[in-house]
C-alpha cells in the first residue's frame, strides 16, 4: 500500500503537471461538459482518487484561462470502465457522496473501442493496462519452445515465453491506441500508469515479479 500511495502521488503531479502545461483549453474549446474516462477502475477507491485529482486539476486551468471576471467551470461527466466481470454494484455503492460529477459505467474491454469518435477529454488508466487481453496460445502449448510449464508468470521463465508475451503485449498496445486515437479529441491528454521494469534489470528482479514468483510456489 506504501509503495502504491507514493506512486499515486508521483501520478498525481505529472497529471498535475500535465493538465496546467498541454491541456488545452481556449476560446474555441471552452466545453461545457468535460468527460474523462478511468479505464480499468475496478471496484474503488484508487479510481475516485485518480478522478478527483484530475478534475481538481482541469478546474484549476479553466480557473487561471479564464480569469476571475468571466469565470465559469464546466460539468463533469466520469466515464467508470472495467469487464463486464468487475462489481459495478461495489463501484457504484461507493461512489464518494460528495463527488462534483455525473458517473457512468462502461462495461467491456479497453482494448476496443468504448466511446464514440472525438468524444473524450481525457483518459486515465492506472495499474490496469499492463494485463494483456489473453494467454499467448504458445506458452499454454505443451508442444512449443514457448510452453510457461503451466505458471501464469513469467519470472524466471525461458526467452520464448518472455518473446511471446512481449508480442502479446505490442498486440494489445496498437489496439489499446489506436481506439483511444479515435476516442479523445484533438490535443485531449491521456495518462497511463503501468508498473514497468527499468533498462537492463532483467523480469525476475522486478518488484511485482518477486510477488508473483512467491505466490506461486
Ligand atoms: C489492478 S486493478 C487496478 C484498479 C485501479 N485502476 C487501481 O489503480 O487501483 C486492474 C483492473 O483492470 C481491469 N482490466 C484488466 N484488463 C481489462 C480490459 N481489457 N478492459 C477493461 N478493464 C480491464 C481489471 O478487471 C481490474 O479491475
Amino acid at each position: 500500500m506504501e509503495r502504491r500511495s507514493r506512486m499515486a502521488d508521483n501520478a498525481k503531479e505529472l497529471i498535475d503537471k500535465a493538465i496546467a502545461e498541454k491541456l488545452e483549453i481556449n476560446n474555441h474549446s471552452y466545453t461545457k461538459t468535460f468527460q474523462v474516462a478511468d479505464l480499468g477502475c475496478s471496484i474503488g477507491p484508487n479510481t475516485f482518487l485518480g478522478v478527483q485529482n484530475i478534475i481538481d486539476a482541469v478546474e484549476l486551468k479553466y480557473q487561471k484561462t479564464q480569469g476571475q471576471s468571466s469565470f465559469q467551470l464546466p460539468e463533469f461527466q466520469v466515464f467508470f470502465n472495467d469487464q463486464i466481470s468487475n462489481d459495478f454494484n461495489q463501484l457504484f455503492t461507493s461512489l464518494p457522496p460528495e463527488r462534483r460529477y455525473y458517473a457512468m459505467g462502461v462495461l467491456d474491454s479497453f482494448h476496443d473501442r468504448l466511446f464514440s469518435d472525438g468524444s473524450l477529454h481525457f483518459v486515465h488508466s492506472s495499474y490496469s493496462f499492463q494485463m494483456l487481453s489473453e494467454v499467448p496460445k504458445v506458452v499454454v502449448d505443451k508442444s512449443s519452445p514457448a510452453w510457461n510449464k503451466g505458471r501464469i508468470h513469467y519470472s524466471n521463465a525461458s526467452d520464448e515465453v518472455i518473446r511471446a508475451n512481449e508480442a502479446q503485449y505490442v498486440n494489445d498496445m496498437e489496439r489499446f491506441l489506436n481506439a483511444r486515437a479515435q476516442e479523445i479529441m484533438n490535443g485531449g491528454p491521456m495518462a497511463l500508469i503501468i508498473p514497468g521494469c527499468p533498462n537492463g534489470k532483467s523480469h525476475s528482479e522486478a518488484f511485482v515479479n518477486i510477488k508473483i514468483e512467491l505466490l506461486g510456489s
